[in-house]
């Protein structure tokens, strides 16, 4: 399976702080907030990940992130020239994609809990079909949301309705097989001018082809999309990290355990950023193992 990363988009609800920096840039308390979606795709056993951001920023993610080899990982860059919708994602990526499934997640989505893992990686084991996610939330009228008939099957789904039919929101990280290409290019765009995800999800679920999984409440997401949600992401990502006294989206800390690179290389990756926290956590957790 390979992966998505659309960090692309001008981060307007944030200005005048995104005028000159990616959304997805910015801090998430001790790492950019790309980390976090980056270490998401890492722990489903991702290796192979497409980055899509606009003209302006694809720069900014090449200088952070380079090709992926310090994490023994591979990325690769495109460009959207304009902000088409989420859909948008699998037509710039087709490519990328060829033939085989993929995972697509918006790289402002952090989600986080010690039973994630393990439904990352059945997710991504997926042959047929797609696989979203159902969170519980007070206000579904800023997502798409997911309604559910009494036996826990999906059976409708709206991009932002007005009168939402459940509290159930669906974050923004999805499973699909290789047909999702041809579906997003089938997409007509919306009153706002895109081509929704939601409208994908309904063609699954027409299909009778849609998993959509409940993410329990022990499981964290946070979307960082307004000042608000930015600082409290920020602060509730510190309290847990030094509650666990461990890092959340530490992607050397990952490849590390996963293996992708041995202990001398986390530790150059450390001493690069000896004079940082996180550089002395990562140290630390080369010298533990
Ligand atoms: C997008 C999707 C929506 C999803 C949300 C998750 O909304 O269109 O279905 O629930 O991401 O963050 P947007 O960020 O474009 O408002």
């Amino acid at each position: 399976m390979k992966g998505i990363i659309l960090a692309g988009g001008y981060g307007t609800r944030l200005y005048p702080i995104t005028k000159s920096i990616s959304k997805n840039i910015l801090p998430i308390y001790d790492k950019p907030t790309v980390y976090y979606t980056i270490s998401i795709l890492m722990l489903a056993g991702i290796k192979d990940m497409l980055i899509i951001s606009t003209p302006y920023d694809i720069l900014s993610y090449q200088r952070l992130l380079g090709d992926g080899s310090q994490l023994g990982i591979h990325f690769v860059y495109k460009i959207q020239k304009s902000p088409r919708g989420l859909a948008d994602a699998f037509i710039v990526g087709e490519d990328f994609i060829g033939n085989d499934s993929v995972a697509l997640i918006l790289g402002d989505n952090i989600i986080y809990g010690e039973a994630f893992p393990s439904i990352l990686c059945e997710a991504a084991g997926l042959k047929e079909g797609a696989t979203i996610f159902g969170y519980y939330v007070d206000n579904p009228i800023a997502y798409g949301v997911v309604e559910f008939d009494k036996y826990g099957n999906a059976i409708s789904l709206e991009e932002k309705p007005k009168i939402p039919k459940s509290n159930y929101a669906v974050p923004g990280l999805y499973f699909y097989d290789n047909k999702v290409i041809k579906i997003a290019k089938n997409v007509k765009p919306s009153a706002r001018g895109e081509i929704e995800i939601t409208e994908v999800n309904k063609a699954y679920l027409e299909l009778g082809q849609l998993q959509v999984k409940i993410l329990s409440d022990n499981i964290l997401w946070i979307d960082t999309g307004t000042y608000d949600s930015l600082l409290d992401a920020s602060s509730l990502i510190r309290s847990i990290q030094k509650e666990k006294s461990s890092c959340i989206g530490a992607v050397e800390q990952i490849a590390y355990e996963k293996g992708y690179i041995n202990k001398k290389q986390l530790l150059d990756l450390a001493e690069s950023m000896s004079k940082s926290g996180y550089g002395a956590y990562l140290k630390s957790i080369a010298e533990r193992g």
